[in-house]
């Protein structure tokens, strides 16, 4: 299939996916990231085993119906000529408030783009440290040749700490990791839909399963290799995920605070890249007879997987065996601190540890970049077709926001304040707003019916009619009661509240640079939807307005 350089709703020629593998892989590719191997095991380290019976509930009542729905709404807005999400919406909800929408859906991921790309950056620096030999924690940190700890030299190099330095160790080196990593995503994403992230994804997805597989029998074949330890051991380790009591009595009290069923949904939400305008947007490029009920499954097990079986039963074991259970407890759910500080611990300590530090941090760059990239996929399409711009011009517009944010993230690297704050506004807070919102437009704008419809269309498997009361009643009522007891938790909470703190230095910066984003691309999904409605009134395009009632053409063959 040939790639097309214009995916203008006027433009005759459209974009599709090649093969049915290919967007699979590439969904999956977008899915399967550095949620799947590090945040997912240090959530559920955080929790404990009771952490995979609101995991697996969340995954069921919100994760699937979403993904379906999803699918469904963006091969709907695909099939009348639109990629993007403020398009797609534009036709979905042809109501006020449709820009505010489309911005907010553009703003999220091309924000988690920012800090992602710049994680993306370090593992790829581990990953090319452990290559050479010189990641520290078994070399001399600096010149005064005292040894230092994987975990103190990711302090220096990110300049972590109260009293952070920018790039305080090997500042020149991870600067180059971050440019190179910037130009692979852009480089990518200018080759297009099919040279580009379908390429991409088809050799990098089957290539990270297998690194991960070979780390995986590392360190199931572990044993118990701490002499002083013997009962930490993989059995022990396997036991810390999977066993729902913890060795306590009333082990399921824990189910009664809001907070767990908050972060299991918001891991789901993570990692499946839902409620972001990312699969809305990749669905788009479908056919009217592709399958879009087992796609999307295929591609939401695949997630599950590498996230369960690979990052879980990896990360989990590994670093209860070499660290002990206080210490993974110690780490506070972190997901950087378990990437970055404790796994190197575990690699300094394991046989043949340089191989597989190795080993783990360059699958986990593959994962990262081919996530990374669906980050930039909406954004693109959007400029294409609702401002007409070709795509290496909406790369390189596209490039300024995300650089500006890469550089305020770097630059407030002192507890990475920026980082942790744009994370918590686009990643935890902005997702569920879009997510609901997404629900709701199905139910209501699209309609249950044609939803189902929507979703049948093409599919090789029968779709049971409760589907849609999954999608239309279970799935908002469960986030709704848990968005609004998270919420109040979060606005009266004396600790720690991000609501109060919003004026805080650092703070007000990423908060700032997140409304900067909104208001940037809700002004420009005002203007794309301003110019869609002319192309109708002067017959250049079906009119948005009139796609909820009017059949689409074909598909070009
Ligand atoms: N799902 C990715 C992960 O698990 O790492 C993260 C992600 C992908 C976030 C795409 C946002 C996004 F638009």
């Amino acid at each position: 299939m040939t790639d097309h350089n214009s995916a203008s709703p006027a433009a005759p020629h459209r974009q599709y996916w090649a093969t049915r593998l290919g967007v699979i892989l590439a969904v999956a590719g977008s899915a399967v990231g550095l949620g799947n191997f590090v945040r997912f095991p240090a959530q559920a380290v955080e929790y404990g085993g009771i952490f995979m019976i609101p995991y697996f509930v969340a995954f069921i009542l919100i994760g699937l119906p979403i993904v379906w729905s999803e699918w469904a709404m963006g091969r709907f807005g695909g099939m009348r000529g639109f990629n993007s999400a403020p398009g797609i919406f534009s036709i979905l909800y042809p109501r006020p408030g449709k820009s505010l929408i489309g911005g907010w859906s553009l703003m999220i991921p091309v924000g988690i783009y920012s800090y992602y790309v710049f994680i993306e950056a370090w593992c790829l620096a581990y990953a090319l440290k452990y290559l050479f030999g010189v990641m520290p924690g078994t070399v001399a940190l600096d010149e005064g040749g005292e040894t230092a700890s994987a975990a103190a030299y990711f302090l220096h190099m990110v300049g972590y700490g109260e009293n952070g330095q920018v790039f305080g160790v090997d500042g020149a080196f991870l600067l180059a990791c971050v440019a190179f990593c910037f130009a692979i995503n852009l480089v990518l994403i200018i080759r297009g839909l099919n040279r580009g992230i379908e390429w991409f994804c088809r050799w990098a997805m089957p290539l990270l399963v297998l690194v991960a597989l070979i780390v995986l029998v590392r360190v199931l074949t572990l044993g118990s290799p701490v002499a002083a330890a013997p009962e930490r051991n993989v059995l022990t380790g396997l036991g810390f995920m999977w066993n729902p009591d913890g060795g306590e009595e009333h082990w399921w009290r824990q189910l009664l605070n809001a907070q767990i069923w908050m972060a299991a949904t918001s891991q789901i939400f993570f990692s499946l890249s839902i409620g972001l305008g990312v699969i809305v947007c990749y669905a788009s490029y479908l056919r009217r007879r592709d399958d879009v009920a087992l796609s999307s499954t295929a591609a939401a097990a695949g997630n599950g997987f590498c996230e369960v079986a690979l990052g879980g039963l990896i990360v989990i074991p590994a670093i209860f065996i070499f660290l002990g259970a206080d210490q993974v407890q110690g780490l506070g759910g972190s997901t950087l601190g378990t990437g970055f500080m404790a796994l190197p611990s575990v690699f300094a300590e394991m046989p043949a540890g340089r191989v597989f530090g190795f080993l783990f941090f360059f699958l986990l760059f593959l994962a990262a970049v081919t996530s990374s990239i669906s980050m930039l996929q909406p954004g693109i399409a959007f400029l294409e077709e609702g401002l007409h711009l070709r795509r290496f011009q909406a790369a390189g517009i596209l490039a300024v926001p995300t650089l500006i944010g890469v550089l305020l993230v770097m630059w407030y690297s002192a507890n990475l304040v920026v980082l942790d704050t744009v994370d918590f506004w686009l990643a935890t807070f902005g997702i569920f707003m879009l997510a609901m919102t997404q629900l709701l437009i199905f139910t209501f704008s699209l309609g249950i019916r044609r939803g189902l419809a929507a979703l049948r269309e093409g599919s090789q498997v029968g779709i049971p009619s409760w589907v849609g009361v999954l999608i239309g009643v279970v799935a908002p009522l469960y986030l709704s009661v848990i968005f609004i007891t998270w919420l109040y938790q979060q606005i009266t909470a004396t600790e720690g509240n991000r609501f109060h703190a919003l004026a805080q230095g650092p703070v007000l910066v990423g908060f700032g640079f997140v409304l900067a984003l909104l208001i940037g691309f809700t002004l420009l999904s005002w203007i794309a939807n301003r110019r869609w409605r002319a192309q109708a009134a002067a017959g250049l395009i079906p009119d948005p307005r009139m796609a909820l009632v009017s059949e689409p053409e074909e598909d070009a063959p």
